[in-house]
């Protein structure tokens, strides 16, 4: 007899660490915008696996370039050379402000490195003394200590200290307090363009331009995590772009493999430099086969045509979510830039964010929060205008259903 998701559920949690909460769907199999669980039931991806399917599931060309990969070439390690990782960051560089790329395998190792070479950074200088990093209320930089420490967020501190020192936090988009606090002391400044899990907040205009400002005055090194807005998502190849404020650094992941796991530091020369032989490393970093998928995600994703059209498909999104909020007054506010969109529930109502996600998951859409009050979409950026209106008209049947 065939399992069923419940029968799938049942086995995961005899077996698994309890620190997810899966909706209880298993999924097989996607094609283009769509996935398709154990039961054949098909629902529309608006989430992608939180920004990361950025072609979908199954596009041909990123399939045939990771299954050419993987017959020629799985691993090599950092000991040699290879050439899908040398032709990934070649790319990188040419499209990006950064002269030298740190590859590694996940946004949170990304930002370890990040915060890594800000201190060394500071140290080569002479200024040992140079190690705060400040961060935001509302960040999310990752789960290990570093990244974990960087997060303003005490939820995710709870329980887990000592956090390691050398940690502030400020105020979201809060640029005097950022002037009050960049000293002497700072390394630098890690922030988010665009905040993905605390709840898609878009930094107000100015601010990043600001703390560029304040971070080249005073010596601090300003680091954009991009790790979930990055590589197309808004509409432009990297968020930054959008206000014009160049980096020293910027962290990626998520939608840079196109679902295979990869996360990589973008620096400029000067910066990069501490980065010298035996500073910093990982095994699996430049894998082959994740970077052959990633270079097929920036050839297609950094078209100019290509992102025009996410940036269209966004707009079309947020006016889609706008009108149904005239008709069912659910919203407070619907945030966003491109294929990122976050719709902020009124307080007060008798349903929760998670409650959103759960009845567009019935309607067969599949969609994500952002902190308990914010509903979060985030489709494939191939996803075009006809089904992003499927996806509209099921999550306004889904709140409908919830509204009293
Ligand atoms: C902005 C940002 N930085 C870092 C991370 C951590 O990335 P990962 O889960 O790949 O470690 C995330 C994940 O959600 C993120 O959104």
């Amino acid at each position: 007899m065939n399992e069923g998701n419940m029968d799938w559920i049942e086995r995961a949690q005899r077996v698994f660490t309890p620190n997810y909460r899966p909706a209880p769907i298993a999924l097989e199999r996607g094609e283009g915008v769509w996935l398709v669980d154990v039961e054949g039931q098909r629902y529309l991806d608006m989430i992608s696996g939180i920004a990361v399917s950025s072609l979908g599931h199954g596009h041909p060309a990123l399939v045939q370039a990771i299954q050419r990969q993987v017959g020629l070439l799985l691993h090599t390690s950092n000991i040699y050379w290879n050439c899908p990782s040398i032709r990934l960051a070649e790319l990188l560089v040419r499209e990006s402000f950064a002269h030298r790329v740190f590859l590694c395998n996940s946004g949170t190792e990304a930002n370890e490195a990040a915060i890594k070479l800000a201190r060394r950074s500071a140290y080569d200088r002479g200024e040992v003394l140079r190690t705060q990093v400040l961060t935001f209320t509302g960040s999310f930089h990752g789960r290990t200590y570093g990244a974990l420490a960087a997060t303003a967020q005490p939820k995710y501190h709870q329980g887990f200290g000592p956090m390691p020192e050398g940690f502030a936090y400020l105020p979201y988009g809060d640029l005097q307090a950022a002037r009050e606090a960049i000293g002497a002391n700072t390394a630098a400044v890690l922030v988010e363009p665009i905040q993905g899990e605390g709840g898609v907040n878009v930094a107000p205009e100015g601010f990043l331009a600001g703390l560029r400002a304040l971070t080249l005055e005073r010596g601090a090194l300003l680091i954009f995590d991009e790790v979930q807005v990055g590589i197309g998502r808004t509409g432009r190849r990297f968020a930054y772009e959008h206000e014009g404020v160049i980096p020293d650094v910027m962290t990626l992941a998520k939608g840079l493999g196109g679902g295979l796991p990869i996360g990589a530091l973008l620096a400029s020369d000067t910066v990069a430099a501490s980065l010298t032989p035996g500073t910093h490393g990982t095994t699996f970093g430049g894998n082959p086969v994740a970077c052959a998928a990633a270079e097929v995600v920036l050839e297609t994703v950094w078209k100019p045509e290509f992102l025009s059209r996410v940036t269209a498909l966004g707009d079309q999104l947020r006016d889609g979510l706008n009108r149904l909020n005239q008709d069912l007054s659910v919203f407070d506010e619907v945030r966003g830039r491109g294929l990122i969109a976050g719709a902020q529930l009124r307080a007060g109502l008798p349903f929760s964010a998670s409650d959103v996600v759960n009845a567009c998951r019935m309607e067969g859409v599949l969609t994500h929060v952002a902190g308990p009050s914010v509903l979060r979409l985030a489709p494939p950026l191939i996803i075009d205008a006809e089904e992003l209106e499927v996806a509209l008209a099921a999550i306004r049947r889904a709140v409908s259903k919830l509204v009293p």
